[in-house]
This record gives C-alpha cells, sequence and structure tokens, in this order.
C-alpha cells in the first residue's frame, strides 16, 4: 500500500513535524498546500521545492470567524484537493499551584489553537471531502499527552485529550459515509518521521510513535473496546425508543 492521497493541505507547516511531512510528502511526488502564520517560512519552502509542487496559504487559526472563508478559498483553488492535516498546536507551561502565574489569555489561545480551531477546521473541510468520488482523509496531529498528562503542561494535555476524544467518534460518525473519508491521527513524539510515514502507507487510523506507541498501546485497546460495546448499546436502545 502505498499515500493514495493527490493534493494535500497541512496546517502547520512552517516549522518541525508539519514541515517534515510537508518535505516528506513533495519528494513522494504528491502535491502540498502549507499553511500557518509565518510567511517567509512557507516562502522558503516553495523555493527550496518548486511552485510547481507546493502552494502557500498564510492563516492564523485563531481567526476562528474567517476559518470558513479560508477552507472556501483552498477548495475553490484547489478542487482536486483530497487531505486535509490538522498540525497546528503549541504546548505552554501552566503550575496552578503558583495562581499569580497563570494567564488565562494564553491558556484559552492554546486551547482555541489545539482543539477549537482543529474541530472547526474540521467542520469547513469535511463537506468537501465527503463530495469527492474517491478515498479522502482527515487528518490530526494530537499527543501521547492526550492520553498520559504531563506535570508541567496540565491545559495542553487537557487539549489533547479533547481533540484525541473527538476524533475517535468523528471516525466513527464518518464510517458510513457520505463519501469515503478516513480519519487519521498521528500521535508523535520527537523522533517520528519515518516510523509515521511507514504507518501511514500502511493504511493504519491511529498512528503512534516511539514512545508514544507504547503508551497508546497500553491504554487504546481497552478504550477502544469500552467505545465500541457502548456504542453499540446506545445505538441499540437509540432504535429501540424510536421504534
Ligand atoms: N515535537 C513533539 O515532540 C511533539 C510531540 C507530540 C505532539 N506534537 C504536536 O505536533 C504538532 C507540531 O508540533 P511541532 O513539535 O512540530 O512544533 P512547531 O515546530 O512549533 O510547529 C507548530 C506548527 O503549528 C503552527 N501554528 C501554531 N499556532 C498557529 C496558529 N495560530 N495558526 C496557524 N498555525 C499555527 C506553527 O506555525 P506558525 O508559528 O508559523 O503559525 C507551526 O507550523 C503540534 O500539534 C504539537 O502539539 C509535537
Amino acid at each position: 500500500m502505498t499515500f493514495s492521497y493527490e493534493k494535500v493541505l497541512i496546517i502547520g507547516a512552517t516549522s518541525g513535524i508539519g514541515k517534515a511531512l510537508a518535505t516528506k510528502l513533495v519528494q513522494n511526488g504528491t502535491k502540498v498546500i502549507i499553511s500557518g502564520r509565518r510567511k517567509e517560512n512557507l516562502e522558503t519552502f516553495i523555493q527550496d521545492n518548486g511552485s510547481d509542487k507546493v502552494q502557500a496559504k498564510p492563516f492564523d487559526i485563531t481567526q476562528l470567524d474567517q476559518i470558513n472563508k479560508f477552507a472556501s478559498d483552498v477548495i475553490a483553488e484547489n478542487p482536486d484537493l483530497d487531505c486535509i492535516f490538522v498540525n497546528a498546536g503549541i504546548q505552554r507551561p501552566f503550575d496552578f499551584s503558583k495562581t499569580d502565574t497563570v494567564d488565562l489569555d494564553i491558556l484559552d489561545q492554546e486551547l482555541v489553537i489545539n482543539y477549537t480551531a482543529p474541530v472547526r477546521i474540521a467542520k469547513a473541510f469535511i463537506p468537501h471531502l465527503q463530495r469527492q468520488e474517491k478515498q479522502t482523509a482527515l487528518a490530526f496531529t494530537t499527543s501521547q499527552l492526550a492520553i498520559i498528562p504531563m506535570l508541567r503542561c496540565p491545559n495542553y494535555g487537557a487539549s489533547k485529550a479533547a481533540l484525541h476524544h473527538f476524533i475517535i467518534t468523528l471516525r466513527t460518525q464518518m464510517q458510513n459515509g457520505p463519501g469515503n473519508v478516513k480519519v487519521l491521527e498521528i500521535l508523535p513524539p520527537a523522533e517520528f518521521m519515518d516510523d509515521a510515514w511507514a504507518q501511514i502507507n500502511a493504511g493504519d487510523e491511529q498512528i503512534a510513535v516511539g514512545s508514544a506507541k507504547d503508551i497508546v498501546d497500553a491504554v487504546e485497546p481497552k478504550r477502544n473496546e469500552l467505545y465500541q460495546h457502548m456504542t453499540q448499546m446506545l445505538t441499540g436502545l437509540i432504535k429501540q425508543f424510536l421504534k
């Protein structure tokens, strides 16, 4: 199995994991649309990789009221877009034992970037993905800290845990169509690209790498089992009520 998508929008591609993924995709022959706030990084990436393979679409995802316009502009310019990768994220430390050090505006911004905006981006792009004749994908970067919290960044883990829960249900909601939208989740530690790429190409939907893999393997099979059981039970109950 090989990576089957033709054009990928990567939101959060100006550095780190998103930039590494964009590089990997271009090397694979996949067209990419790269996004993020730092225009100079987007432009450098195009210079290094060629404007025939890469487009840039600068955007700040905290501009929640502009997300629909961002999506409709990207879709109008790229009707062949078949994969959206929501990778943007920030991590900020907070110590609630010293409340005077806790800046709630920064906390709210972290929650918006890591959770609220990704959910709104999903809503904005799903209709386009559902309309495609072929398999499409909506992918998110969460973290092993979505499953096991880290002491210094309580809000980061909580925001990624929220996104992780959202992804689990979104995947189930997409299963029966319309369209054929795969929902992917990448849970990376820092050293991740080659292993993640192998798992993406193997068709995996929950892609955990390195130390994240041990954590996911320890917790997620049981969570998935309980989730499937509860979903079946509740679906049965709802059917009975609707009779
Ligand atoms: N590195 C790790 O060890 C690790 C582990 C687990 C999970 N993660 C997750 O992996 C993802 C990428 O992280 P990274 O380590 O590669 O960090 P990074 O180099 O700081 O990349 C973060 C990306 O998010 C973008 N971003 C941040 N705020 C944004 C905003 N308001 N609007 C649009 N884009 C925004 C940044 O672009 P601009 O600054 O140009 O806007 C940048 O492209 C994040 O979701 C992170 O939580 C990372």
